[in-house]
């Protein structure tokens, strides 16, 4: 996702964490200038740059070939090299540095900033997918425009600024002022709901969790995302019929995102808090 996506997951995360969990994770962010999680949670794109060894990290690239063959195959789609990587190993190594007692305070801070962002991208459809470098290399049109577009960025922005109502250009600002708003109405009435949604029940442990739900996360490649082939999304805008089919998953995508990442901070929190 872009800064909307990842901080609107993190503020529902918010949302439904409880008041410990939130005073905990407040006091590893330490921030004292009005930034907040949703800061935290676009941090890893930021420092990506610097550190491109992390680049792998952001995504898991199933390789059977949609729109005919589809589904996620773990560890065979875990990066181009073992070495490399990927969102569910790096989910893993930083969930596990986070809770060691022996890790530096500055290192678990980072751990908690990657955990945070690496459950929002899982949720980015495109993020669990192979096929034109998950959409990368698919040009495509958006509003008209169709240059400086292809489908894995209409994905991660252009989806989600029409969605929320922000130009494709938007500023800092509005874009975390949409966030907040976007993520209130997603919360809605069930704020106090358990996270029982999460629909996992060991959150931590093993892979078991968010290897299902990146393959919940790839399952929509073929239902929609790419399923009406190369030469109709290349030839079509898709800010219109596309869009409108894009909006109910995407805003599942990141309620769901939001609600695990409650249920994921909950419980390596809490363990972190019983190894200490
Ligand atoms: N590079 C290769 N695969 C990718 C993906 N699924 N998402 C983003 N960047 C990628
Ligand atoms: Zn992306
Ligand atoms: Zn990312």
């Amino acid at each position: 996702w872009g800064e909307v996506g990842h901080r609107t997951v993190a503020y529902v995360a918010y949302r439904y964490l409880s008041l410990n969990t939130q005073v905990y994770v407040d006091n590893i962010l330490n921030y004292h200038d009005g930034r907040d999680i949703g800061d935290a949670a676009i941090w890893p794109d930021q420092i990506k740059y610097g550190r491109p060894y992390t680049a792998p990290w952001h995504y898991i690239d199933a390789r059977d070939s949609p729109p005919t063959l589809c589904g996620l195959n773990y560890p065979a789609d875990c990066g181009d090299k073992e070495s490399d990587g990927c969102i569910i190993t790096a989910l893993h190594n930083y969930t596990t540095l986070f809770m060691d007692p022996k890790t530096h305070p500055l290192t678990r801070q980072e751990a908690l900033k990657y955990v945070i962002h690496f459950i929002g991208d899982i949720h980015q459809p495109l993020h669990t997918e192979d096929a034109f470098r998950g959409g990368n290399e698919i040009p495509v049109c958006f509003r008209k425009a169709c240059s400086h577009h292809n489908l894995h960025s209409v994905w991660d922005r252009d989806i989600v600024h029409k969605l929320v109502g922000i130009p494709t250009a938007a500023t800092h600002e509005q874009e975390t002022k949409a966030a907040k708003d976007w993520a209130d109405r997603l919360v809605g009435v069930d704020a106090n709901l358990s996270l029982l949604k999460a629909e996992c029940d060991d959150v931590v442990d093993p892979d078991q969790c968010s290897l299902a739900w990146a393959r919940e996360s790839n399952a929509w490649i073929c239902k929609y995302v790419m399923k009406p082939g190369l030469e109709w999304l290349s030839s079509n805008d898709l800010s219109l019929e596309y869009f409108d089919g894009a909006v109910p998953i995407v805003e599942y995508q990141v309620k769901m995102g939001g609600i695990r990442l409650a249920a994921w901070l909950e419980a390596m929190i809490a363990r972190a808090q019983s190894m200490q």
